[in-house]
């Protein structure tokens, strides 16, 4: 069996000056796309997730937060709640703009999707500059709910994003 560390050095795939000159991005579709490494990743969050304390539900981001939050949702045994960008969600829903570290986004999340009192858990593939994961926290918040930690494969330290994320407790697996 594979483990998580040397799944993510032989996976992740860095991309030299993308989406722009002097950026290397870490790119995970590489992981993704093989069962054992992928498999090892989403363990090494799961058992993370665990040593936080039970949680109500696992909340993942637009679009890459869905390939690792759901199948953190499921090894434990709770609720997904996609995040979406603005517009796609149907029924009624909590919104928050912020900046990104290339543009601007609004998110949205269900109102009911989180209850008053929720404990929750949100994940993602990249802590980056850290806006994504404040914005969603603020979203849980509005809904009465409360982020027990946030969970990701990768932390680019350098962007600061844990400052960001203020006093929720962050775990990544690798950084860059
Ligand atoms: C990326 C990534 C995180 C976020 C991290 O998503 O998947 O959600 O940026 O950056 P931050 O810490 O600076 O907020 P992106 O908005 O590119 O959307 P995608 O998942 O749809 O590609
Ligand atoms: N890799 C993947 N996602 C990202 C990155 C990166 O380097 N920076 C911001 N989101």
């Amino acid at each position: 069996p594979v483990d998580a560390s040397t799944a993510l050095e032989e996976w992740v795939r860095p991309v030299e000056d993308w989406p722009v000159p002097g950026v290397t991005f870490r790119d995970l579709t590489p992981l993704f796309a093989r069962p054992e490494p992928f498999a090892a990743v989403i363990d090494a969050l799961v058992d993370i997730a665990r040593s936080a304390g039970p949680v109500d539900r696992v909340l993942g981001v637009e679009a890459r937060g869905f390939i690792v939050g759901a199948p953190v949702a499921l090894e434990l045994g709770v609720g997904f709640v996609p995040v979406r960008k603005a517009g796609k969600l149907p029924h009624t829903t909590l919104s928050t703009s912020y900046a990104l570290e290339y543009g601007e986004a609004t998110i949205e999340m269900h109102a009911d999707a989180v209850a008053p009192g929720d404990r929750v858990l949100v994940v993602d593939d990249v802590l980056a500059t850290g806006g994504t994961l404040a914005a969603t926290a603020d979203l849980v918040r509005e809904a009465g709910g409360e982020v027990v930690a946030d969970l990701v494969i990768i932390e680019l330290p350098a962007l600061g994003g844990r400052a960001v994320v203020g006093d929720v407790p962050v775990h990544s697996l690798t950084t860059y």
